[in-house]
Parts: structure tokens; C-alpha cells; sequence
């Protein structure tokens, strides 16, 4: 028996990294899937996001396991985009159960640097999206009355700041507030609101940003990896997901409002 046996996850940004872990890992333990992702890229940040392959690659891997997958192909800035992807999976799937809202971009540029397109952007998918994800998936749950697990990823940016990183830290700072509002809202109903807090993961977005910074992937880990007590240079994209599964299953149903670091423990210094 799986821990999310005939649950629904909606997931945001699965077509790679940490979304694609979070479906794997839920499909893993029972879960249908509905892997959203945007599958072209912005002007902004200056790296590549996913394509339709990826997102193709997380449902063939999601079906391996023998639970079914949606792909949608959506942008989370777009309300209309996102009212159609949670039509489109309740009509599949019937109902959601687990909403992670994980997509996100970053990049980097001293606070001042920042063009107010850099930030309008990073607030718009970072901020916007995970509130029309929730805008548009919380009143199936509440109609459901069947409880429900809404995941929200932050990042150890959203506990502290990071010099080069002031959009990208004001976007993670600010879905702890919207996800810590929405957590008393969504108690009555006993829909749990928790976000996940991870250091330094090993995927694109750490390329993507040494890129944009023109740094070294290497020299950008090093400097993160000394802020680390643990010692582990980069996390995996599944040591998130392992967080996010006991959020989204029974195991956690009296946890809500929680900020879960997964950071071998950066916050401590
Ligand atoms: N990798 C890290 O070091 C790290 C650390 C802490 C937090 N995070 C956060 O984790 C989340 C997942 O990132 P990741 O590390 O897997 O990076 P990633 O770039 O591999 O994944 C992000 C996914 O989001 C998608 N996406 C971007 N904009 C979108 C939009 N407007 N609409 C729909 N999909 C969109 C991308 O196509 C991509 O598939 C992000 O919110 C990121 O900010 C990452």
C-alpha cells in the first residue's frame, strides 16, 4: 500500500528538477499526477526553462510506475491558464487532493542592477503563480470536504536574504506570508498549507544562474557549499521530495502553517 494511494497531485514546474522528483516520488507511493509545466521559455530569466520533451519524459516516467499522468502545458502567471489546468485535471482525474505549487525561476544581479522587467517577472511566476494555483484549485477542495494538502516551495531564500538575489529572496519571502494567511483560511477545512525551504539543489537553476552571473557552476557551489554545516556541496531534487511526501500524506495531517527547511543546515549560521 502507498501513502497516497487514490490521491491526485497537481504539480507546477514538473516537467524537470524538483517537480519531476515530486511527481516520481508521489507516483511512487499511489498518486495520479497532472504535470504542469510552461515548456518555453521568457525573456527573463536568462536560461533555458523546460520543453514539451521534458515534460513528455516526467509523464513516461510517471506511467513506468503504473499511476497515470496529465500533461499541461500552462504559464502559472496566466489566470486563464490556470483556471483551464485545474478544469482540464478535475474533468481527467475527478478531483485534487496534493497541490504543489513549485514552479519558479531565478537569477542574479546586484538589487540596483535589477530591471523592473527582471522583477516584474520573478514576482509574477514566483508570487502570481502559486497564488492562481491555489485562486483556482482551493474551491474544488473545500467543495470536495474531503480535507486536502497544498505545498508551497519556498527556499532557504525565503528565510534569509541573499546578496544578488533580492527579487528572487523578496518572491520567496513573500509566498511564506501568502501560504502562512492561507493556512488559517484552509484550517476549517483541514487543508494543511506548508512551505519547503531548500539550500542549494542540484538542477538547472544552479547552471541557470551561474550562467547569468558568469561565474563557474563549480565557484557558485563552492561559495554555497561553505554555508552548509553538512557536508554536502548540492542536495537532491529528491531529498525535497521526500520532504514534500510526508507533507502531502497522512503522516503530517496536523501539520499546517510549518516552514520545513531542508537546507543540511545552512539556516544554523
Ligand atoms: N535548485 C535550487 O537550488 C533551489 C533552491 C531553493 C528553491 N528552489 C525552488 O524550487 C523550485 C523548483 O526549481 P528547480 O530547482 O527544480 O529548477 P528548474 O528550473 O529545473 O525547475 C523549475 C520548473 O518551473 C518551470 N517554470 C518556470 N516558469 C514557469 C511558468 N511561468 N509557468 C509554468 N512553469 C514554469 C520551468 O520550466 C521548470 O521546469 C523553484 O520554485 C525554485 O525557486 C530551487
Amino acid at each position: 500500500m502507498g501513502k497516497l494511494d487514490g490521491k491526485v497531485a497537481l504539480i507546477t514546474g514538473a516537467a524537470r528538477g524538483q517537480g519531476r522528483a515530486h511527481a516520481l516520488t508521489m507516483a511512487g507511493e499511489g498518486a495520479d499526477i497532472a504535470a504542469l509545466d510552461i515548456c518555453h521559455n521568457l525573456s527573463y530569466p536568462r536560461y533555458a526553462l523546460a520543453t514539451s520533451d521534458d515534460l513528455g519524459e516526467t509523464v513516461r516516467r510517471v506511467e513506468a510506475l503504473g499511476r497515470a499522468a496529465l500533461p499541461v502545458e500552462a504559464d502559472v502567471r496566466s489566470a486563464a491558464d490556470m483556471e483551464a489546468a485545474v478544469t482540464q485535471t478535475i474533468a481527467r482525474f475527478g478531483h485534487i487532493d496534493i497541490l504543489v505549487c513549485n514552479a519558479g525561476i531565478a537569477d542574479m544581479a546586484l538589487t540596483w542592477d535589477i530591471t523592473e522587467e527582471w522583477w516584474d517577472i520573478m514576482l509574477d511566476v514566483n508570487v502570481k503563480g502559486v497564488w492562481l494555483a491555489i485562486k483556482y484549485t482551493v474551491p474544488h477542495m473545500i467543495a470536495r470536504n474531503k480535507g486536502g494538502r497544498i505545498l508551497i516551495t519556498s527556499s532557504v531564500a525565503g528565510m534569509r536574504g541573499e546578496p544578488g538575489m533580492a527579487h528572487y529572496s523578496a518572491s520567496k519571502w513573500a509566498v511564506v506570508g501568502l501560504g502562512k494567511s492561507l493556512a488559517q483560511e484552509l484550517s476549517p477545512y483541514s487543508i494543511t498549507v506548508n512551505t519547503l525551504h531548500p539550500t542549494a539543489v542540484n538542477t538547472d537553476i544552479i547552471k541557470g544562474m551561474a550562467q547569468a552571473s558568469n561565474m563557474k557552476t563549480e565557484e557558485l557551489v563552492d561559495f554555497i557549499h561553505a554555508g552548509h554545516a553538512l557536508p554536502v556541496k548540492l542536495i537532491e531534487a529528491e531529498d525535497v521530495a521526500s520532504a514534500a511526501l510526508w507533507l502531502a500524506s497522512d503522516d503530517a495531517r496536523y501539520v499546517t502553517g510549518h516552514t520545513l527547511k531542508v537546507d543540511a543546515g545552512r539556516m544554523l549560521k
